[in-house]
């Protein structure tokens, strides 16, 4: 890896306390940051290096994966520095730059610009780098780093984008979304085209339909003031959930290029099938946690979080159904479903096979034969299932459901931490996790009838107990009435 220089704007908030400086401390112990690399953090406060770097201590320090050791802790130290910058301020800028450019301080001419800040402040930030010249690329390279959410609807994740691109190039820009660096995430490419026996499967003909969970047992908590202007369908399903279907359903590309991999996705979001206003009672639901238990604590409900507008019908629970209108998955529906305060904190795929075309067992003890499914569990654990059914030892014909099983060791390894993968793929320039701006684009067209519909309808939603899988209702999105969540993977 060539060396660069970090740049973190918003270095202070939540985001890189959390994520962003844990996830570099332990690239740093990996030997993933070359010596040369630097960081520097940036915020609007006045701060004595000193005193930045014992907070950085105290960051990671939480987060250290084997506790934190004093003397990789004083190595990563070493590669960070504090700088007062009000992104509002145009010399701000200037001083930026000459830090920058100032030989003594040795900072390589590679950047890696990472806005952990909020979206209306991108245009400001990029107009500002531009008029000092830091995004031009004549002696090295500059990437620019986004984090979502990118838009509210497809309207306005258009007019980001325009704001970006007046300074910086899509080939610079990485837009990221965290489930795409989860190494389980990635394990959905291996998984489908490392192994040929599943290809012949893996269409329309045998598969009878998908299921893509994400349920966590946390409500909104401190977040309502931000939550309640997004709701579940903006925050899970058009970003994280849409990316993993894409991975189950695109087609092998050509190689592992970031391109090609994002051609392939891009095809998928192209052909699912547009969802019209008034279909979206078919296609969608969404509901509001009311007061209930989770995991044994009493949860309040949405409405009596900090920041929740009384009357608000904000969603904390949303399903949809997708059609890929592709000849591999024409008809195939695909559920995706997001709830917070959840009976448990997974995110899991559930893929339910078509019967044998002949009923052989009819009238045995084997009655109906069941469906085979296939399972991925991508959070907390990794894990591969398929349930087959076998005969019951003994002189009757009878059966039961048996499974193979893989559990990946809990080593290390699968500890990462998403934020890892992703800041070193912005820093090596693979843009295979980053999110393209079609991508983005039609992502956003896929759910923007449904989130606008229910914007319009203000006066009611259906509200479950904190605790459970969400409101019953949400049955009417199903195809058949053999179809209903898998909860047990
Ligand atoms: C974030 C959402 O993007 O993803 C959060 O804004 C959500 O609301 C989180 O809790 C879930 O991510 P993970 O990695 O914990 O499944």
């Amino acid at each position: 890896m060539k060396p660069c220089t970090l740049i973190i704007f918003g270095a202070t908030g939540d985001l890189s306390k959390k994520k962003l400086l844990p996830a570099l401390y332990h690239l740093n112990i990996e030997n993933r940051l070359t010596d040369d690399t630097k960081i520097i953090c940036m915020g609007r406060q006045e701060m004595e290096q000193n005193d930045w770097k014992s907070r950085v201590s105290e960051y990671v320090s939480e987060k250290a994966r084997d506790g934190v050791d004093s003397g990789a802790l004083d190595n990563f130290l070493a590669k960070i520095s504090y700088f007062k910058n009000d992104i509002n301020d145009a010399e701000s800028y200037q001083d930026l730059k000459a830090k920058l450019d100032d030989p003594s301080n040795e900072f390589s001419d590679n950047i890696v610009f990472y806005l952990s800040i909020s979206p209306s402040l991108f245009g400001v930030v990029g107009d500002n780098l531009a008029a000092v010249g830091l995004n031009k690329e004549d002696k090295g390279w500059r990437h620019l780093v986004v984090e979502k959410p990118f838009g509210y609807d497809q309207k306005s994740a258009a007019e980001l984008e325009a704001v970006l691109s007046r300074n910086f190039t899509e080939k610079q820009t990485y837009r990221i979304d965290h489930y795409l660096g989860k190494s389980t995430v990635q394990n959905i490419m291996v998984f489908r085209f490392a192994n040929i026996f599943l290809e012949p499967l893996w269409n329309r003909n045998y598969i009878d339909h998908i299921q893509i969970t994400h349920a966590e047992q946390q409500g909104v908590g401190g977040r309502a003031g931000y939550y309640d202007g997004s709701g579940a369908m903006r925050d899970m399903i058009q970003s994280h959930l849409l990316q993993v279907m894409t991975l189950i359903a695109m087609e092998p590309p050509a190689d592992l290029n970031d391109e090609s991999l994002r051609d392939e996705k891009v095809k998928v979001l192209k052909a699912i099938r547009p969802i019209t206003e008034d279909m979206v009672d078919d296609h969608a639901f969404r509901g509001q946690y009311a007061a209930g238990e989770v995991a044994g604590q009493p949860q309040q409900g949405y409405l009596e979080e900090d920041d929740a507008p009384a009357d608000s019908v904000t969603e904390t629970y949303a399903a949809m159904k997708v059609y890929v209108d592709n000849w591999r998955w024409r008809d195939v529906p695909f559920y995706l479903r997001t709830g917070k305060c959840m009976p448990e904190s997974k995110a899991t795929i559930a893929i339910r096979f078509k019967k044998p075309p002949q009923e052989l067992f009819k009238g045995t003890d084997i009655g109906n034969s069941h469906a085979n499914w296939l399972t991925m569990g991508l959070q907390p654990d990794n894990t591969l299932r398929i349930e087959l059914q076998a005969k019951k030892p003994g002189l009757e014909i009878s059966a039961h459901t048996v499974s193979l099983e893989t559990v990946e060791d809990e080593d290390k390894k699968h500890k990462l931490d998403a934020y890892e993968a992703m800041i070193l793929n912005a820093m090596l320039g693979d843009r295979s996790l980053f999110l393209r701006a079609d991508e983005v684009d039609l992502a956003w067209k896929a759910v923007d009838p449904i989130i606008k519909k229910w914007s319009k309808e203000q006066d009611f939603v259906h509200t479950y107990p904190a605790g459970t899988w969400g409101p019953e209702e949400q049955s009417k999105i199903f195809d058949s009435e053999c179809h209903q969540w898998r909860n047990d993977v």
